[in-house]
């Protein structure tokens, strides 16, 4: 337990103060997307999805609370925050909210703007989508970057781009993305396969983290196949084809490599050099989180049909019902974390909720009997991430929470401004309707409004114990790629990037599904 952590509240308490769990879910699974037949679907083309088509106006108290005018809220805070990144830390990676400067913490890539463009598409901002794009066709340069964290790269950079080129269909999008991934080819020229964790843009070097030596963190080997299989689906760059099977080759490892004793769930640290587990510390939450996800998607993405990602990912869901779940109070699921030898930790990463929109999303591969108790673990989980904001004095979540012997519960860190809470609601709404998952998005959000949002744009929290807490200066870019967007879509009709077409990467950049992806021997 960190010593910054403070005692908040004993359970029974907690549960008691009107935080209406939810109930067990009974619903017909009508919304839900089992017994559909996939075989025969065929998926959007690039660039089928229609502009937003929202009117630009300031949005009113007196519009009332229905969809519309929640959107209308979330676009003008969209708006707010790329703004204040457009005036004073234009292509630089992220804003600085409070000091009002830039600054290039993924090696000067503009992240912003790259990460931005699929939620200014998505929401109808034409504009501001046109400035990126000319940003992005005259400005974005990887011959000037240097070092950059790979993972980073691919999810935000190059998962940005092929979005943009998939909504929009404008080819400079791929172009940008090709230049990428000849770049960061070099980066599989290990001895396993594993990339290497960083390389330079500009040549041929790669090399470690300087926390892990030369291990690999499991979510950054495991959570980029979406993106290079995206991109050698458009690609006749041979590059672009080897990266694809490099990227299906590391899952392929893991598959071999991974100990079995927990079903699915394998540690989060490898050996880049033997391809062995260097640690036996099993969480959901980060650093392994996306690999759990990818499982799914990368199925999704192929149009369902390949087998080992689908295997693998209910061997994961085997091992969290197995293994993962505790229950400390009524209504509160905490997943562990299994730390090798030692006592299990009741701990739970703000990361960790990204899970109920993948079991929502995985619920076509539930039996009769095993959907009810997965859709009643979504809620349970969701219920508990949102408490992580409804608990706390200033409404929103803390980064960590904990449970000790004795029930009591922690949390510790700031607020982020990350997506995965917002991401959850979104993913249940959209496979049970019901009205209290938008409630609480927009609870989210009205917090949002009061403690994160600066004269510039929006900023972190750098505390969250508090009534009147403290703000950091920074602004990621995940705020606008994601939190924000999943907000939008939370208050979207579900033909809004609909599930039937579209696979979201984990940094919330919408893909297209793709059945042709599958190579036909
Ligand atoms: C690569 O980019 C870095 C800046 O990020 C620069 O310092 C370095 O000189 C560049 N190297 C080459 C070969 O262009
Ligand atoms: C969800 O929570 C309820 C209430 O605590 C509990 O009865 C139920 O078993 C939980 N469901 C799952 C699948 O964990």
């Amino acid at each position: 337990m960190s010593s910054s952590a403070r005692v908040l509240w004993k359970i029974a308490v907690l549960v008691s103060v009107g935080f209406a769990h939810s109930t067990l879910y009974e619903g017909s699974c009508s919304s839900a997307r089992s017994g559909e037949d996939w075989s025969g679907e065929t998926s959007l083309p690039v660039g089928g999805e229609q502009f937003g088509s929202e009117r630009d106006e300031t949005p009113r108290f007196n519009l009332g609370t229905g969809p519309e005018s929640r959107r209308a809220f979330v676009r003008e805070a969209t708006l707010h925050a790329w703004r204040g990144y457009a005036e004073k830390a234009w292509g630089t990676d992220e804003l600085q909210p409070l000091s009002g400067r830039g600054k290039n913490n993924f090696g000067g890539v503009g992240a912003t703007i790259v990460d931005s463009i699929s939620t200014l598409y998505i929401m109808g901002f034409k504009d501001e989508f046109n400035e990126a794009k000319s940003w992005v066709e005259s400005e974005l340069n990887f011959d000037g970057v240097g070092e950059v964290i790979v993972f980073e790269t691919v999810i935000r950079i190059l998962g940005g781009l092929l979005s943009a080129y998939h909504l929009s269909g404008e080819e400079v999008f791929l172009h940008k993305a090709e230049d990428l991934g000849r770049r960061l080819q070099k980066s599989f020229a290990t001895k396993t396969g594993f990339p290497f964790p960083r390389c330079d843009l500009n040549s041929t070097s790669c090399g470690f983290h300087r926390d892990y030596g030369r291990h690999v963190l499991l979510a950054e080997i495991g959570s980029i196949q979406l993106e290079f299989r995206a991109l050698s689906f458009h690609s006749n760059d041979q590059s672009a084809a080897a990266l694809r099977e490099h990227a299906e080759r590391v899952i392929e490892m893991l598959k071999e490599m991974g100990p079995k004793e927990n079903k699915g769930l394998i540690p989060y640290l490898l050996d880049i050099n033997s391809g062995r587990f260097s640690n036996g510390y099993i969480t959901l939450g980060s650093p392994s989180d996306s690999y759990f996800e990818y499982l799914l998607k990368t199925w999704i993405q192929g149009g369902r049909q390949e087998d080992m990602f689908r295997d693998m990912f209910l061997e994961v869901m085997d091992g969290i019902f197995a293994f993962m779940r505790v229950y400390v109070g009524d209504g509160i699921t905490i997943l562990q974390e299994l730390a090798g030898n030692s006592q299990p930790r009741k701990k739970m990463d703000h990361f960790t909720c990204y899970l109920p929109g993948v079991v929502t999303l995985g619920l076509e591969l539930a039996s009769l009997e095993e959907r009810k108790t997965w859709m009643s673990f979504a809620e349970n989980v969701t219920s508990t991430c949102f408490g992580m904001y409804r608990w706390s004095p200033c409404g929103l979540a803390a980064e960590h929470i904990e449970v000790d012997e004795d029930d009591f519960l922690y949390f510790s860190g700031g607020y982020m401004l990350r997506p995965e809470v917002t991401e959850a609601l979104f993913y249940m709404w959209r496979s049970t309707h019901e009205p209290k998952y938008r409630e609480w998005g927009w609870e989210i959000f009205e917090s949002i409004e009061r403690w994160c949002r600066t004269d510039l744009a929006f900023t972190v929290l750098v505390e969250t114990n508090s009534e009147d807490p403290a703000q950091g200066d920074s602004m990621p870019s995940f705020f606008i790629a994601e939190t924000l967007k999943y907000l939008y879509l939370l208050f979207s009709d579900d033909d809004r990037l609909s599930l039937n077409n579209w696979v979201f990467n984990t940094e919330g950049h919408p893909l297209l599904i793709t059945p042709g992806l599958i190579k036909t021997e």
